[in-house]
């Protein structure tokens, strides 16, 4: 290997400070929890909770920030585990420029961080700048392409264009823009072998380490652009992509820190990496998703039936599942948390001060799915084998609502169960019965009346709780008014 390799938690360091010394503010990641963004269920890239500084609406705390921000993307849940690239949890490396230093400034650094020996010393020759080709609404990025060639010195023939889809980065509504990225060739080692295969190719030799975008337009959602009253630089590095390219090992699950959580499960579940496909597929969804339960947890997201604390439950319970797979038969995930915990916690001291609370949230959940899951899969295998006898390819949607409904099956487990049988699952036919659940609810809510729903009404002349779980997981209370059929009881 002719450059060095680093430690994921040195890199992380190394970023920071050298950005430090190009006049940056090192800000601690921001919550998980978006605040005041209703368009994300969870911070999925840096610039996500800086969007009022990109836009101008609010003043940042200087022109140019640094962070490392935890992300979570759950697009991808279904294949997390099956390929070597794919995690719903992983750490953003970012600077950012709020109406100060533009393109050259953005370039230059990046090349001087990967290349520089005092840095990442990466070899200069496996590294290829990509541009924005240019579309109908947005010019080629010329500005971008002469810094690389005359400034960076990379000769023309290895700077590459590609459209809209790789190189103009925006994620829903906000701040956004045509995009330059940095691959690194990883060898044809690594490569698919096919003609043709080059940067851009979706295997894994060229692997995208950092991504810096021109962030110049706002988007509101429904792909109208306007130009932002300052131009910006968003720039984003997948930690994990660099340590992994660093260490020159094969993927996101080889790195140091992630190994260890894999490893920790190796040790319960007595399951060892790299001997089966299917064995390290288990052992991939359950080292990714307690590193994003353990994050998620920490930042406030408890499990629940909607929104993140239904990220979180389909996390979990995936887990869980695959843990059964590999013949665990007790609740165990709340014991890999800890090394999750001693893995990160010198760039993260929360999760060391909150880890009892996680840890008991992590534990109740899977006591909880543990009563349902045998009940639930032998129900799954009735209902499979009776879909099987009709010769059927579809598992009803009728089906899969029982099973989320009466054992707290997450319709994606279904879906990954029946799958792994060959089988689909009539998504819309279960997504038809959830709504018409709600619906029912919501009536029975209505007849109920304002008495009804359970103290919310009474709630309202009530002192405020104070949330003391960060610290302590368990504490005295006093029952204030008790509500029993819709009234309001006096014992
Ligand atoms: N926001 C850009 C990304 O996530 C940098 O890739």
């Amino acid at each position: 290997m002719a450059h060095p390799t680093y430690g994921l938690n040195e890199l992380r360091e190394m970023f920071l400070k050298f950005f430090e010394t190009k006049e940056h503010l090192r800000l601690p990641s921001f919550s998980l929890i978006p605040q005041n963004d209703a368009s994300l269920l969870l911070i999925n890239s840096g610039m996500a909770p800086m969007k009022p500084w990109f836009t101008g609406e609010e003043e940042p705390p200087r022109h140019r920030v640094c962070t490392c921000q935890k992300c979570i993307r759950t697009g991808d849940i279904e294949n997390i585990g099956k390929t070597a690239r794919h995690g719903t949890y992983f750490e953003m490396l970012g600077n950012f420029s709020f109406g100060d230093y533009f393109k050259r400034d953005a370039i230059h650094w990046a090349w001087e961080f990967l290349t520089s020996p005092e840095w990442v010393g990466l070899e200069p020759d496996r590294l290829y700048p990509s541009v924005f080709a240019g579309n109908e609404t947005t010019p080629a990025d010329d500005e971008a392409f002469a810094i690389w060639r005359d400034e960076i010195g990379i000769p023309e023939d290895r700077i590459f264009k590609f459209g809209k889809e790789d190189n103009f980065w925006e994620h829903g509504s906000g701040p956004c823009g045509p995009c330059s990225e940095i691959y690194y060739d990883r060898g044809p080692e690594w490569g698919c072998g096919k003609p043709g295969c080059t940067v851009g190719c979706d295997c894994d030799r060229y692997i995208e380490v950092w991504n810096v975008v021109f962030s110049q337009f706002d988007n509101d959602g429904e792909g109208h652009y306007t130009e932002l009253k300052q131009k910006n630089i968003d720039t984003g590095m997948g930690l994990e992509r660099l340590a992994c390219v660093s260490q020159n090992v094969a993927s996101l699950f080889d790195v140091d820190t992630v190994m260890n959580i894999t490893n920790k499960v190796s040790e319960i579940t007595g399951a060892k990496y790299e001997q089966s496909d299917k064995i390290d597929v288990s052992l991939r969804v359950i080292t990714d998703h307690i590193r994003s339960a353990t994050f998620m947890i920490c930042d406030g997201v408890l499990p629940s039936n909607e929104g993140r604390g239904y990220v979180l439950r389909r996390l979990l319970r995936r887990a869980a599942r695959h843990g059964k797979l590999l013949g665990v038969d007790h609740p165990f995930l709340y014991e890999v948390c800890d090394t999750v915990v001693h893995e990160n916690e010198g760039h993260y001291p929360e999760l060391r001060e909150r880890q009892a609370y996680i840890t008991k949230v992590i534990r109740t959940e899977e006591e909880n799915f543990a009563k349902t899951l045998d009940a639930g899969m032998k129900i799954y295998d009735e209902m499979l084998a009776a879909h099987k006898a009709q010769g059927e390819t579809v598992f009803s949607g009728a089906d899969a609502f029982k099973l989320y409904d009466t054992y707290g099956f997450p319709i994606d487990l279904t879906m990954e169960m029946a799958e792994e049988e060959g089988m689909t699952v009539d998504e819309a036919g279960f997504r038809a019965l959830m709504e018409e659940q709600k619906v029912r609810a919501r009536k029975a809510r209505e007849a109920l009346g304002d008495l009804g729903w359970a103290g919310i009404e009474f709630g309202k002349d009530m002192p405020a709780t104070e949330f003391v779980g960060y610290d302590r997981t368990s504490e005295q209370g006093k029952i204030l008014a008790l509500v029993a059929d819709g009234e309001l009881r006096d014992e």
